[in-house]
Parts: structure tokens; C-alpha cells; sequence
């Protein structure tokens, strides 16, 4: 069974530890996930980004998979399906098809419209019961073509969209998704501070997990941080493991690769990325 995000986000708030949010591709990096979360006893979060759920052949299709998933893998641990950086529209298919979680990301529209969405989502998810993700000011970087500047967020703002009754945060701090370039300033924890004055005990999730040295997450972590999304450090082991197989040249006997051993190292790479990731976060033995 899939569950919302909020009792696993409450808890690592007040434990001060972060969930992980792990986006998902196809099924081996699903069953990965899945298979390292249930071994580390740890809650999870499955992203699924816009682009994710067309290339897995639809949000319905994503679903079922992974509720079919957690029942034949027997995973008892807390697993969240979250929408990543959700339209309006892509929030509603997702609702619609059994995700447990969803972020509407506003961000690109002004806030009061972003306010005026986002209640409403606020309504239909409560009634749900599912959590929902608001962002306030853009995450830096490109993700599945979207390229934002990276704003910091306003507070004020964060205060506003927090009071329309969201389950967690994403707020600019700095943060860029994918590789960081070599003149990232780092994190702006003034401004973390700032909103966490804001925002109690709502949870604050950070965007653009992969490079961000790991003192800085602890340090965002102490600071109210209590979901990380992770994604292109998982894209670069698994490419990384399938080039060396395939460099190695194993299998060939004249009639290629065979399938599944092929997409195994890549899995094995996964796997060890997520156990790092949450041993980082902290949230080992908290499911
Ligand atoms: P990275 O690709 O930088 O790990 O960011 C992931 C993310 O924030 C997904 O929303």
C-alpha cells in the first residue's frame, strides 16, 4: 500500500532527519529503491517527474506498478508515490491515477495565482487524503527542459503558501538541480533560517540533492529540511555501471546482451547510491 508523505515528514521534522526522494525511470530503478529502503528499514518517497511518467507510459501505468510492486516485494517500510514538479494539469491525472503524493509547482506563476491552485489542490488532496508539495521561488538548473534561474525564496511568500494548509515546502535556497557548476556560492542558510522562523513545523524539502556537499545537508537538515530529492547523482552511477559492463564486453557470445543482466550493475549502483543518501539523511531505522 502506498501512504502519504505527511506522517513520515512529521516525524523526521521533529526526529531532525531527512526522507530521501528518490526518482524513478522504470522498473529496475523502482525495485532498487524499493528493495535498499525496505533493507535500511527507512521511509521513502518514489519521484516521478512529468517527463518520467510519459516516457513509463502514464501516470495509471507508474501506479500500478509500484503498488503491484510493494506487494509482491512484500515492502512493509512507508513508501510515498510523489508527483515531481507537477502542472496543475499533471497534479489532477495524477490524483486521478492512485499517486499517494503530489507537488504542484506554482512557482512560474505569479503568487497569487500559484496561491489560487494551490488551494484548490490543498482541498482535493485533503479530502484524499494525500500530501501535497507546494515551491515557492525557483530551483536552479534544468529538469526534463524546464530551466529555472534559481530565485531565493521570499519568506513572506512561503508563509503564505505554508498557511493554505500544504503538507511540505520546496523553497529556493540556492539550490540547483543537476551537477553544481564549479562557482556555486552554496546554500543560503540565512535564507533557510528566515523561512523556517516563517513556517513552524511545516516541513521544508530540498531540491537538487546531487552535489551538494554533505555538511551542507546536514546543516539544511538541522534547519528544518525534511525531504531531499535526489536524481541525476542516480542517473550517473547507473549510466556509469552500464558503460563499464558493456566496455567489459561480457555476454557477447555472438548474440549480444542479455537484457537482464545488462541492467543489473546499473541497479546494484543504484542501490548503493540510496543506502549513502540515507545514511546521509539520517532516516535509516525510522520506518
Ligand atoms: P538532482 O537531479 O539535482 O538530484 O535534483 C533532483 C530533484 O530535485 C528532483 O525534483
Amino acid at each position: 500500500m502506498l501512504v502519504s508523505a505527511k506522517e513520515m515528514l512529521t516525524k523526521a521534522k521533529a526526529g531532525k532527519y531527512a526522507v530521501g526522494q528518490f526518482n524513478i525511470n522504470n522498473l529496475e530503478w523502482t525495485k532498487a529503491i524499493l528493495q535498499t529502503a525496505q533493507e535500511l528499514n527507512s521511509p521513502v518517497i518514489l519521484g516521478v517527474s512529468e517527463g518520467a511518467g510519459k516516457y513509463m507510459c502514464g501516470y495509471k501505468t507508474v501506479a500500478q506498478m509500484v503498488k503491484a510492486m510493494v506487494e509482491e516485494l512484500n515492502i512493509t517500510v512507508p513508501v510515498a508515490l510523489h508527483l515531481d514538479h507537477g502542472s496543475y494539469e499533471g497534479a489532477k491525472k495524477c490524483i486521478e491515477a492512485g499517486f499517494s503524493s503530489i507537488m504542484f509547482d506554482g512557482s512560474h506563476y505569479p503568487i497569487e495565482e500559484n496561491i489560487e491552485k494551490t488551494k484548490e489542490l490543498v482541498a482535493t488532496c485533503n479530502e484524499l487524503g494525500l500530501s501535497l508539495e507546494a515551491e515557492v521561488g525557483s530551483i536552479g538548473g534544468e529538469e526534463d527542459g524546464v530551466v529555472g534561474m534559481g530565485e531565493c525564496a521570499d519568506p513572506n511568500e512561503c508563509k503564505m503558501i505554508a498557511d493554505l494548509g500544504v503538507t511540505m515546502l520546496a523553497a529556493g535556497i540556492g539550490n540547483i538541480h543537476g551537477v553544481y557548476p564549479a562557482n556555486w556560492p552554496g546554500l543560503r542558510f540565512d535564507v533557510l533560517a528566515a523561512i523556517e522562523e516563517k513556517v513552524g513545523d511545516m516541513p521544508l524539502v530540498l531540491h537538487g540533492g546531487t552535489g551538494i556537499p554533505d555538511d551542507m545537508i546536514q546543516k539544511a537538515i538541522s534547519l528544518g529540511v525534511a525531504k531531499i530529492n535526489v536524481n541525476t547523482e542516480c542517473q550517473l552511477v547507473f549510466a556509469e555501471a552500464t558503460r563499464k559492463y558493456i566496455e567489459a564486453g561480457k555476454d557477447q557470445q555472438g548474440k549480444g546482451f542479455d537484457p537482464r543482466k545488462l541492467l543489473a550493475p546499473g541497479a546494484e549502483a543504484i542501490k548503493a547510491k540510496v543506502k549513502e543518501k540515507m545514511e546521509l539523511f539520517g532516516s535509516v531505522n525510522k520506518a
